[in-house]
């Protein structure tokens, strides 16, 4: 299997190829969540992976209704395995709760699988995809999206809404909207839960908070 070069500086922002990034690590014969969730262990499409404990793949059932993408695991996920489970995820949770939303019958998942980051002391902070590894990626939660075929598609923050709605998407303009997409029945972007923790003020991550929800409650009428 060839190996990608890693960019040298300066080429970041350089795009792959559409046929380069995962697709060589994708399986040639089957694409059940099962064989790709096994297969995505070998990716090295672009060189994220080389500081990532493990990919994260999506998690949920393959005749899930609803497929949640947030942008790429943080600390906690890149440590489990597993998508949203720290403080976004919690939120998240939260969010689909209050919105009538049962948590175990949606598939969750990110645009990138593997944990991009910048050591800060003993920390590892969040940094975020280029448009170079998040299309070197797409291939992943393409094959997700066809596998499961989902009725409502819900993309959170700008990064996954501009992954499958194109770069001039602006989701503080159309979210809670219906959109179309070649994935769902229904597409929708709504913000990403981790930015409503970055909020400082509580009256106003509460008011952020409250309006999440009334996105979700709206998504769910779609179901
Ligand atoms: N943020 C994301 O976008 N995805 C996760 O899995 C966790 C935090």
């Amino acid at each position: 299997m060839s190996r990608r070069k890693k960019p040298e500086q300066g080429e970041l922002f350089e795009l792959p190829p559409k046929k380069d990034g995962a697709l060589a690590y994708l399986p040639e014969d089957a694409h059940d969540l099962g064989s790709l969730a096994k297969a995505i262990h070998a990716c090295e499409g672009c060189s994220i992976h080389e500081n990532a404990t493990q990919p994260v793949f999506g998690d949920g059932a393959a005749d899930s209704r609803m497929v949640l993408v947030g942008e790429q695991p943080g600390d906690k996920e890149d440590l489990a395995g597993k998508p949203f489970v720290g403080p976004a995820g919690r939120l998240l949770d939260k969010t689909l709760e209050a919105a009538g939303i049962d948590r175990g019958t949606v598939y969750i998942t990110n645009v990138v699988k593997h944990f991009k980051w910048t050591p800060r002391g003993k920390r590892r902070l969040h940094s975020k995809p280029s448009p170079y590894e998040i299309r070197a990626c797409q291939p992943w939660l393409e094959a997700e999206l066809s596998a499961i075929k989902p009725k409502v598609l819900v993309l959170m923050g700008s990064t996954a809404a501009q992954a499958v709605l194109g770069s001039g998407f602006r989701v503080t303009k159309s979210r809670g909207e219906p959109h179309i997409s070649p994935f769902s029945e229904h597409t929708f972007a709504t913000l990403h839960p981790a930015a409503l923790l970055r909020i400082q003020l509580d009256y106003a991550r509460e008011a952020a908070e409250k309006e999440f929800i009334e996105d979700f409650k709206k998504i769910a009428a779609y179901l």
